[in-house]
């Protein structure tokens, strides 16, 4: 893989190679801050295999059935013999791990991002929804997308020099990569594989792209001197493309971006065999953002706003509304609508929410600071127009992807709620993780509706090591289980459910310490166990021999059916993430726990009928509420 990586490098442009440390190139940054913060960070340590097969059998007993647990027990002992396949697979990841920067980093980013070939959007590319902004029209909201592309040349200031301040998570300073790849930074469809290119190299670029009624542009956001563009400066540069966009009887040429990566794949080939369009495609990629101005959204109550702005960040609406006004496989794509709404799309393959959502809280804050600056009035060139020359089979592919996309438009369904009632606060005032209790509520939730838990996911951070993305926190587990089946339970004494309940909070937070390796020089602490697997199954692939038997078990494939799967992204803005579920009977839900309220985002498919994004939302809801009745009835015993 690394091999086809190095072969598709071009002159000019930089594949992005998380193997290894890659040193962002500008002008006046603090000379070697970056690297030298990197190289201080610890490797992504290697689990041993034992510790982990152990720990994938107690993962697995609350979801599947007795009978299949004997049967994947057994597959267990084959696979760990002395001398078996197991320690074969296992020799094999150390070997990687002494030779790379981090054995994990490159096989994940081609595993969950660049073979996965579901369309970006609802399946892969997440959406971020900002608060409401109060204007509602074209003025308003040229004058917040110039404030806000002035933001966010502002926190490319700091990357550029490197003088970002570092990150921590639980006291540990993180990897800061992921910053580096988020700007001028585009995905690239491929017929097997896609690619993501980063051109931060030697002559970065020094423009945007702005799309509005489906009609691109280039804008140059820098002066001759290196200066950035005033706020001032960039209002009229937007309104000159405003006014030049005025027809929507346009192709909608980016909705090709939203189409299952094989179709899109041979639809790039085909456009981009005309010299013009490989020019305009070449330009959006490089660009450092694309920002989107989106026509106004159907009108719906207050209630609904927020689940209806959801989907306008996440897909755009449909052919009829934004999802031809966008470019889903650029990495960054801020959206401002006509009506207000605000948010951004992000794709995925570079980078996690949290590093895109402090992106974000940075510019939030930084168009609530700036005023215009009047500018001297030099005049600026006209934003270039970027030209498509739409061949009939081009039309066709647009015409099959407007089908798509309203096909995944109806299957979606997104509902997004502010749980008033209490945030972090309750869960601290209880000695409780806030994310614990939150992702144990979830649980019961589940439970509520199906009488039974279900394989759950949520994202853990691993950038405390070197190039680190995510491993997996498994929520479910024979504690959280024990809780939900007791909290019903009208044979159960409260402080009997307490006790259950502070017992499976505590799992899931030992959980969490498990995937940041606390104590990580110690040999005996316990690590999550998801990536090691992966990474036992790659070397398999790699080394060319059969897939070991434990990864065709029908157990395996239950646990990785993950019908919860879930993520905290945290701001300091009111903000909330979403995605779609993973699995076509699952949910996906994220959240953003402020101190006093808590913002979640649940998803699920309307072709699924035994799911329902507004009744698990609903039934969310009640658990959070039920759980902090329970501590709050019950006189607390010792534990
Ligand atoms: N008593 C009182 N307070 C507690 C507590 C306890 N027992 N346990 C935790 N807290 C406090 C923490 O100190 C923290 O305080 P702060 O608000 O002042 O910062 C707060 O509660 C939040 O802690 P917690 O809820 O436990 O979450 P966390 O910050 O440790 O985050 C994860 C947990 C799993 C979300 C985090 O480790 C992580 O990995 N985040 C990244 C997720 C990610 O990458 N997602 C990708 C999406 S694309």
């Amino acid at each position: 893989m690394l091999a086809l990586l190095a072969r598709t490098m071009t002159a000019k442009t930089c594949l992005m190679k998380p193997s290894t440390l890659v040193k962002p190139v500008s002008v006046r940054k603090i000379p070697g801050r970056y690297l030298a913060h990197q190289e201080g960070l610890p490797k992504l340590p290697l689990p041993p295999l034992r510790q982990t097969c152990e720990r994938y059998l107690a993962m697995l007993e609350p979801v599947i059935s007795e009978v299949e647990m004997n049967h994947t027990r057994q597959l267990m002992a084959e696979f760990l013999r002395s001398g078996g396949v197991g320690e074969r697979l296992q020799k094999g990841l150390e070997r990687r791990a002494r030779k790379t920067e981090n054995w994990l980093s490159d096989w994940w980013l081609q595993t969950a991002y660049l073979e996965f070939r579901m369309p970006v959007v609802v399946y892969s590319s997440p959406g971020v929804l900002l608060p409401r902004l109060e204007f509602h029209d074209r003025q308003g909201q040229i004058r917040y997308a110039a404030k806000l592309i002035s933001g966010v040349l502002d926190f490319k200031t700091m990357i550029d020099n490197e003088t970002l301040p570092v990150e921590y998570l639980g006291g540990k300073p993180l990897c800061m990569n992921q910053y580096y790849q988020v700007l001028s930074s585009c995905r690239i469809p491929g017929p097997k594989r896609d690619t993501v290119v980063n051109h931060t190299g030697k002559r970065p670029p020094a423009h945007i792209t702005v799309v509005h009624n489906f009609q691109f542009f280039v804008l140059d956001v820098y002066n001759s001197d290196g200066t950035p563009l005033t706020v001032d400066q960039l209002y009229m540069q937007l309104e000159k493309i405003w006014n030049s966009s005025l027809q929507t009887n346009k192709e909608p040429i980016g909705i090709l971006t939203s189409q299952h990566r094989n179709t899109w794949g041979k639809a790039y080939s085909n456009l981009i065999k005309d010299k013009v369009n490989k020019e305009s495609v070449r330009a959006i990629q490089k660009s450092i953002i694309t920002v989107c101005l989106d026509a106004p959204m159907p009108r719906v109550s207050d209630e609904l706003y927020r689940s209806r702005a959801a989907i306008q960040m996440l897909h755009g609406g449909g052919s009829r509304w934004n999802s031809g006004n966008r470019w889903f496989d650029k990495t960054l794509q801020f959206i401002i609508g006509e009506d207000g709404s605000c948010g951004l799309s992000y794709e995925h393959a570079p980078a996690e929410g949290p590093p895109i959502v402090s992106l974000v809280d940075h510019v939030v804050e930084y168009t609530k600071k700036s005023e215009m600056v009047r500018s001297p009035m030099v005049p600026l060139p006209m934003p270039q127009k970027l030209r498509f020359n739409i061949t009939p089979e081009i039309k066709k592919d647009i015409e099959k992807a407007k089908q798509n996309m309203n096909i995944m438009v109806h299957d979606l369904d997104v509902k997004v709620i502010v749980f008033s009632h209490f945030g972090k606060n309750f869960p601290k005032s209880q000695k409780m993780s806030p994310d614990a209790f939150i992702q144990i509520a979830l649980q019961l939730a589940y439970f509520r509706m199906y009488q039974a838990c279900c394989s759950t996911y949520e994202s853990a951070s691993l950038r405390m090591f070197r190039l680190g993305r995510t491993d997996t926190i498994r929520s479910t587990s024979s504690s959280s289980l024990s809780f939900t089946c007791a909290m019903d339970d009208p044979s159960k004494q409260n402080t009997e459910k307490v006790a259950l309940l502070h017992k499976a909070v505590q799992a899931h937070r030992a959980y969490t310490d498990m995937v940041r390796c606390v104590l990580c020089c110690s040999r005996s602490v316990a690590r999550a166990i998801d990536r090691h697997l992966l990474g036992l199954k790659m070397q398999a692939i790699e080394d060319l021999t059969s897939m070991p038997e434990i990864f065709m078990d029908t157990a395996y494939a239950v646990s990785m059916h993950y019908n919860l799967s879930t993520s905290q992204v945290p701001a300091k803005t009111d903000c909330v993430m979403c995605f779609g579920p993973v699995v076509p009977d699952g949910y996906g839900v994220c959240y953003n726990p402020m101190e006093e309220h808590i913002n979640f985002a649940v998803s699920a498919f309307n072709s699924c009928d035994e799911t329902d994004a507004s009744n698990l939302a609903q039934a969310l809801h009640g658990a959070l509420l039920d759980m902090r009745d329970l501590l709050e009835q019950t006189p607390q015993a010792k534990l």
